[in-house]
């Protein structure tokens, strides 16, 4: 037996579990020290109520003969698929039933969605970004050229027709900066995917937080993403659902390559590997979608946005540039001083203990930023401001 030779190209670990580990050293070592962690993306509001009905009602159902349920539906319940196709409708997108997956989430969506691709493909990537995109493809021996995002392009680099990239990734709002890119931008990718042959996965988990008028919630508001583009979309961020697990993935019919449909391709893995989300938690995403859900979804959203207003006016009051926020749950920071974005992190856990994310886990131009998330509780989130401004001011 030999192992995959590819795992070697990968860091030692997965970054947010690098964080974790280091961050309970320092509370081993520390043990009075009252860590405020905003680091990984992970979300403190309970769910909304409407959603808890459901799972209750659901739950109950499983409980009685007559309603009880066994394996569901291969790519969803329709149910469900109805609410997303819904959810879509309100954007002016019309799906298909059949064009929607539903899965336990972005992260296992994008990290398999690789499978339909032949491994000789050349991936674009941006730096900094997800860190998932670059790994799931290191894995699997792909090559990747990167697409720089920098302080300059405001972090949304447009398409260089001197690159030739079979797979594009884009995430926007944009993990870990925050940025977003405005429909034109977007059509400047769907142009390119399309004149390339090439074909976008668009990561729109943090979708719920675009404020922006002229920045779309998902790729299909641009003419002509539909023969180019797969959107992976969460209910991690949009609804709590982190710890719930449920998301979907949209993969049109018109988008054929190599006279495949990917969908059908799609269907046949998810068939083969994939047993659905339980019907308990269909039920609960279903909530999500009717209106007391969505607007109780909302104010989760909106308390999030007021973290991120506090951390940013904590910055702007040290003197320190960042951006991120408006369409996002991130602040996205320089780091002070110039320093490099890990001695930073342990200067930030070591003197304010607070816990950010080391934006060169992030990619190479994540180097020297640094990304604090707005999904803590507002208190602490109010407290780590002051902390930052007393540490930095
Ligand atoms: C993050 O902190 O970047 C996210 O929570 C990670 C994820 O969504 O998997």
């Amino acid at each position: 037996m030999k192992p995959n030779p590819y795992f070697a190209a990968l860091q030692k670990s997965y970054l947010f579990i690098d964080i974790a580990r280091r961050v309970s050293a320092f509370t081993e070592a520390n043990p009075n020290a009252d860590v405020i962690r905003l680091g990984i993306g992970d979300v403190t509001r309970p769910l909304a109520a409407p959603v808890v009905a459901a799972l209750e009602a659901a739950s109950r159902e499983m409980g009685s003969a007559d309603t009880f349920r066994g394996y569901g539906p291969d790519t969803g319940y329709p149910f469900l698929k109805e609410a997303v196709r819904g959810y879509y409708a309100k954007r002016g997108v019309r799906l298909d039933a059949d064009e929607i997956f539903i899965s336990d989430g972005c992260k296992s969506d994008c990290g398999n969605i690789g499978e339909l691709f032949a491994a000789d493909n050349t991936v674009l990537i941006p730096n900094p970004v997800y860190p998932v995109y670059v790994d799931s493809n290191l894995m699997a021996g792909r090559p990747i050229v990167y697409a720089e995002a920098t302080r300059e392009n405001g972090f949304l680099p447009l398409p260089d027709r001197g690159v030739k990239a079979d797979i594009i990734y884009i995430c926007s709002p944009n993990n870990p900066t925050g940025a977003a890119y405005t429909q034109h931008q977007l059509a400047q990718w769907v142009d390119y995917a399309r004149g390339n042959d090439a074909v976008i996965l668009f990561d729109a988990a943090y979708e719920c937080f675009v404020q922006t008028p002229d920045v779309p919630h998902s790729i299909y508001e641009v003419p002509g993403a539909e023969d180019c583009a797969i959107e992976l979309c969460s209910l991690s961020k949009t609804a709590g659902f982190t710890g719930v697990r449920c998301g979907y993935t949209v993969i049109p019919k018109a988008l054929v390559r190599g006279a495949e449909q990917l969908n059908a391709l799609w269907a046949r893995r998810q068939g083969t590997k994939f047993n659905e989300v339980s019907y308990i938690i269909q039920r609960g995403a279903e909530a999500v979608f009717t209106e007391a859900g969505m607007a109780a979804c909302m104010e989760n959203v909106a308390y999030y946005k007021k973290n991120t207003a506090v951390l940013s006016a904590a910055l702007a009051q040290a003197g320190i540039w960042h951006s991120g926020g408006q369409n996002s749950p991130y602040i996205w920071m320089q780091c002070p001083g110039g320093m490099k974005s890990w001695d930073f992190f342990d200067m930030l856990l070591d003197k304010a203990h607070v816990v950010g994310t080391p934006g060169a886990g992030f990619g190479q131009n994540g180097e020297g930023f640094f990304r604090l998330t707005g999904f803590g509780n507002a208190a602490r989130t109010a407290e780590a401001a002051e902390r930052l401004v007393k540490l930095l001011g």
